[in-house]
Formats: C-alpha cells, sequence, structure tokens
C-alpha cells in the first residue's frame, strides 16, 4: 500500500456505526490521537483516568461513528442529541493518517444526524489556538464564537439540602426528569438533557443534584465522579448544569454549586471541574468570584453562527466537550 501524500484523499474510506468490537481500538485511537497533538510523552495514556467511548457509546449506539480504511478503524465521531441542541465530539482520527480527509468523512454523516434529529442550532467546542481545526469546521458552516473557559476549584462545599436524583423513587425519578426538561426549555426551547441523566443514572458515572423551591425545580447539575466518567480521578465534573431564569439567578446558580461542592465531597473528591461559555458572563463572573480557574480555554464554534443558549442571561454550565 502507497503511503498518501500530505492532502491527498486516501481510498476506500468507509463510515458506518460504531460496534462494541470496536470499543477498544477507538479508544486507544481516542487517547493517541489528542495525546500526540498536545505533545504529552506517551500519548497513548492521555487521559487514562477519563472514560468517553465506552461511555458515550453505551449511551447513544446510532451517535458513535467509525472510519474504517482497508478494514482497520482509523477514527471516530460522537454526536450528542440535546433535544433541539446538537454537538459533536470528541472526534479523532489516528495521527499516521491525518490530513487525508478522514475527519470530514466522518463529519458528513454526522451532520446527517443532527438533520435526522432535527436540531435548531448545533455547536463544538475545539481548540482556539489551531487554525487547522477551525478550517475543518468552518468548511461545515460551524463559526468561531466566545470561548468557552474549562474551570476548576478545591472542593470545600458544606450544603446539605440538595437532592440527588439515585436516592429517589421511580416515580419522582420521572417527575424530576420532566421539571429538568421543563426548567432547560424554558432557557432554549427544546433543550432536553435526559440522555445525559440516563446516561449517568444508568451507568453509575455520577448523580444529579435537584434544588428545589417549592414544587418547581430551581436548578439541576448532572455530574460525573471519579475514573472511568469523564471526570477522572478525584473530580467531579459538572457535565450540565443549568438554573430557571428568575429574579435572582445568582442565588440559585451559588446554591447549587455549594450543593455540588457537598456533593463531590461526600465522594470523597477533591477537585471540582466545571465549563462555561464566556458569553454566558454572568455565570462567569460568579465563578470567578467564587474561587474557579481557567484551566483550559477553548473556542465554541456555532453553525450558522447562531448563539443558541451561550447568551448572557444564561445560568448554564456545559463545555460541548
Ligand atoms: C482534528 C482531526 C480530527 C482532523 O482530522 P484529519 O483527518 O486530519 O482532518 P481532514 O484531513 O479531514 O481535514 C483537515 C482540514 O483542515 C484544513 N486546514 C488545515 N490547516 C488549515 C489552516 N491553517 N487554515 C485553514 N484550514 C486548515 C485543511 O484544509 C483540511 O481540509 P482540506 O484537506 O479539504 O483542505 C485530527 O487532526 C485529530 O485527531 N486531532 C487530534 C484530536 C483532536 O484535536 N480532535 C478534535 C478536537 S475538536
Amino acid at each position: 500500500m502507497s503511503t498518501p501524500r500530505h492532502g491527498e484523499e486516501v481510498g476506500s474510506i468507509s463510515v458506518r456505526p460504531m460496534l462494541e468490537t470496536d470499543l477498544v481500538e477507538a479508544r486507544r485511537i481516542f487517547r493517541v490521537a489528542f495525546g500526540t497533538f498536545l505533545g504529552v510523552p506517551n500519548p497513548e495514556d492521555f487521559w487514562a483516568d477519563r472514560e468517553y467511548v465506552f461511555t458515550r457509546w453505551l449511551n447513544d449506539r446510532d451517535a458513535a461513528l467509525v472510519a474504517e480504511i482497508h478494514g482497520r478503524l482509523a477514527g471516530s465521531n460522537f454526536a450528542t442529541n440535546w433535544g433541539s441542541f446538537g454537538f459533536f465530539g470528541p472526534l479523532t482520527v489516528r495521527p499516521e493518517l491525518w490530513n487525508q480527509r478522514i475527519a470530514q468523512a466522518i463529519l458528513r454523516p454526522t451532520m446527517d444526524l443532527f438533520t435526522k434529529w432535527r436540531v435548531r442550532d448545533a455547536g463544538l467546542f475545539t481548540f482556539a489556538h489551531s487554525p487547522k481545526h477551525i478550517g475543518l469546521y468552518q468548511k461545515f458552516g460551524f463559526w468561531p464564537r466566545f470561548l468557552t473557559a474549562i474551570m476548576s476549584r478545591s472542593v470545600s462545599g458544606s450544603d446539605r439540602s440538595a437532592q440527588q436524583f439515585s436516592a429517589l423513587t421511580q416515580a419522582d425519578k420521572e417527575a424530576s426528569i420532566t421539571a429538568c426538561r421543563k426548567l432547560t426549555d424554558s432557557i432554549y426551547a427544546g433543550l432536553d438533557v435526559t440522555s445525559e441523566i440516563h446516561s449517568v443514572s444508568r451507568q453509575n458515572l455520577g448523580d444529579v443534584i435537584l434544588l428545589w423551591g417549592g414544587d418547581s425545580l430551581e436548578a439541576f447539575a448532572v455530574c460525573h465522579c471519579g475514573e472511568g466518567s469523564e471526570a477522572g480521578k478525584d473530580t467531579c465534573y459538572i457535565k450540565f448544569a443549568a438554573v430557571k431564569p428568575g429574579a435572582d439567578p445568582e442565588k440559585a446558580f451559588d446554591r447549587l454549586l455549594n450543593a455540588c461542592e457537598s456533593f463531590a465531597a461526600a465522594r470523597g473528591l477533591m477537585r471540582i471541574e466545571a465549563g462555561v461559555n464566556l458569553n454566558r458572563a454572568r455565570a462567569y463572573r460568579r465563578m470567578l468570584q467564587r474561587g474557579f480557574r481557567t484551566d483550559i480555554s477553548g473556542v465554541a464554534m456555532h453553525r450558522d453562527d447562531s448563539p443558541a443558549y451561550n447568551r448572557p442571561d444564561a445560568f448554564v454550565i456545559d463545555d460541548w466537550r
């Protein structure tokens, strides 16, 4: 087999849904691709304590795609369906095959998934300093807008007033999911993270923190905990959190973050990680005031340059990774 030149398309790429038998190799490629891009000493060990591939595939098998060349896995991508909003990633290609349009071959059917799901807006998180990444996604109609900060701080909370989803009866779990959906819908019509709640609950990846104010849900957070989840060792990662729009969202946001910290402490976790788009200016400022510091800055790219729910008044935590 001749080695394709830089920028030349390799022949016989096929893209198909990921199968269980692909998982180990897809995870190896995921680690080695990010490890190589970021220049870590042993790329295959990159993020060995975090899991994305197995957990995302288990959550939605139809939303995980692989590219194959001559019967060997070349890369993969995951799409996420949050109701009226969709995003994709992690997208990874074997480093020895970079710049041969494999990512683009996987992205085409990824866009078809968004069409099938009828999402109104779509986005992604990527490296703000990489012209290649930004150029690649622009080909698919995504444009860079505000930075997204992946922030963290050490844990020191002691607010035990929140409810944990895992402790509820089946009927209360269903009612809570409905309440979460209603809350996210009030921020951005049709936004629905039920799949994340199911993923955490069914795969035992963490828990969902629920803050009630009277009969209605004031705020909630979907948290991953520790190794084998998206959080990694010693960490509680807030995958998604939102506060109901209202009179004093800062107060509810504070309560929610206190509750997340207490939850993390009770689980013996030392660090809390949470991402926020910088155009969610009030939430971002509040996190700074609470001692969160940025570990990584990336950029949110939006299809058709539409802001979706990255707005100053949205008290939402997520990062679309
Ligand atoms: C990012 C990644 C998935 C891209 O995969 P790939 O198969 O090399 O990408 P492709 O060859 O399909 O597309 C690359 C495109 O970037 C474009 N590009 C490269 N440099 C560019 C630049 N300086 N300015 C603008 N566009 C640029 C190229 O034009 C190319 O498209 P073209 O060949 O049609 O012209 C791969 O490099 C990877 O796995 N990286 C590590 C993990 C990662 O960063 N994942 C993405 C996280 S958001």
